[in-house]
C-alpha cells in the first residue's frame, strides 16, 4: 500500500499493487471523492487492511465518510467492506443489485444501509450528482463506474487496466511498448469474452464512453491518463481483434511458483 495521492480535483487515489508474477504488477486502486459528502469508491485488498484503513482516514474521519460505492464483488475491490462498514456507521452502501447477492453469499451486509444503482441511472451522493454508467468491459456482471462531469472523471472498474514493469502514478512514466504488452495481456486475462465480440459489438460499448468525453480515465488497476481516454478506447478496440489470452499451464506455472 502507497500514500494517497491526488488525481483530480477533489478525488484521491488510494494506491496498491498485486504482484502478477510473469506479467509485473497490477495496480489496485480504491478511489475518494473527498467533498463534503465523501465517497469512497471501493475497499482495497484485505490482505492490506490495516494500512488501507490508515490511509482511508488520514483522508476523511471515519464517522463524516458518506458512501462506500462499491464498483463490483470481487476481492480485490470488496476486500476491506465490512471493517469500513463497521468503522463508518454514516455510510451508505451503493451497489449493483447483483454484487450484492453475490456478496451475500458470504457475507451478512447491512441492507437497510444500501443503495442499489444501475448503469444510467444518476448517483446523488447529496454533495454531487454523479452517473452511474458500464464500463464497456468487466469481470462481474454487478460491475458498474461513475462518471463525475464536474471533474472529468470516469471511474472505470477492471477496464483500462494494464500489468506494469513496476508501481508508478502516471501514464506518462510508461513506455508505449511496455504499456501495450501490459494492457493487451490484462485486458484479454480479465474479461477473456471480449475475444467472442465482432468489433462493432465493443465499439459501441466504447463510444458510450467517448460520449461522455472524460478527460481523466480512473481504473481500478490502471495508471492516470490526463486526456488519453480516446487513445485507450482505441487500444481497447484492438484487444477483440487478437488470439484470447491463454492462462498459464501447469508447466509455466511451477516456473512462476517460485516467484508468488
Ligand atoms: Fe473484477
Ligand atoms: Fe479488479
Amino acid at each position: 500500500m502507497e500514500s494517497p495521492y491526488r488525481a483530480a480535483g477533489d478525488i484521491h487515489v488510494l494506491p496498491s499493487s498485486e504482484e502478477a508474477p510473469g506479467f509485473g504488477v497490477l495496480p489496485v486502486n480504491a478511489f475518494l471523492i473527498a467533498d463534503d459528502r465523501p465517497v469512497l469508491v471501493d475497499t482495497g485488498l484485505a490482505t492490506e487492511g490495516d494500512d488501507f484503513l490508515t490511509a482511508l482516514w488520514s483522508l476523511v474521519e471515519p464517522d463524516q465518510l458518506a458512501w462506500v460505492f462499491l464498483t463490483h464483488d470481487d476481492r480485490d475491490h470488496a476486500g476491506n467492506l465490512l471493517r469500513v462498514l463497521d468503522a463508518a456507521p454514516q455510510a451508505g452502501l451503493a451497489l449493483n443489485y447483483v454484487a450484492l447477492s453475490k456478496l451475500q453469499e458470504e457475507w451478512s451486509l447491512p441492507v437497510d444501509r444500501v443503495t442499489v444503482v444501475n448503469p444510467g441511472q444518476p448517483f446523488d451522493t447529496g454533495a454531487r450528482r454523479l452517473s452511474v454508467l458500464r464500463p464497456p468491459v468487466y469481470d462481474s456482471p454487478g460491475t458498474v463506474g461513475l462518471h463525475d462531469p464536474g471533474t472529468g472523471v470516469a471511474i472505470t472498474a477492471d477496464a483500462f487496466g494494464a500489468y506494469l514493469p513496476e508501481l508508478v502514478h502516471d501514464l506518462s512514466e510508461v513506455s508505449d511498448a511496455d504499456l501495450r504488452s501490459g494492457f493487451v495481456d490484462f485486458n484479454r486475462l480479465n474479461h477473456p469474452w471480449v475475444s467472442l465480440l465482432e468489433r462493432p459489438t465493443l465499439d459501441r460499448a466504447l463510444s458510450e464512453l467517448l460520449r461522455l468525453d472524460p478527460e481523466l480515465l480512473l481504473s481500478s488497476h490502471g495508471v492516470l491518463s490526463h486526456g488519453h481516454t480516446a487513445t485507450l478506447v482505441r487500444a481497447m478496440a484492438e484487444v477483440c481483434t487478437m488470439e484470447p489470452f491463454v492462462a498459464p499451464d501447469q508447466a509455466a506455472f511451477e516456473e512462476l511458483r517460485d516467484e508468488m
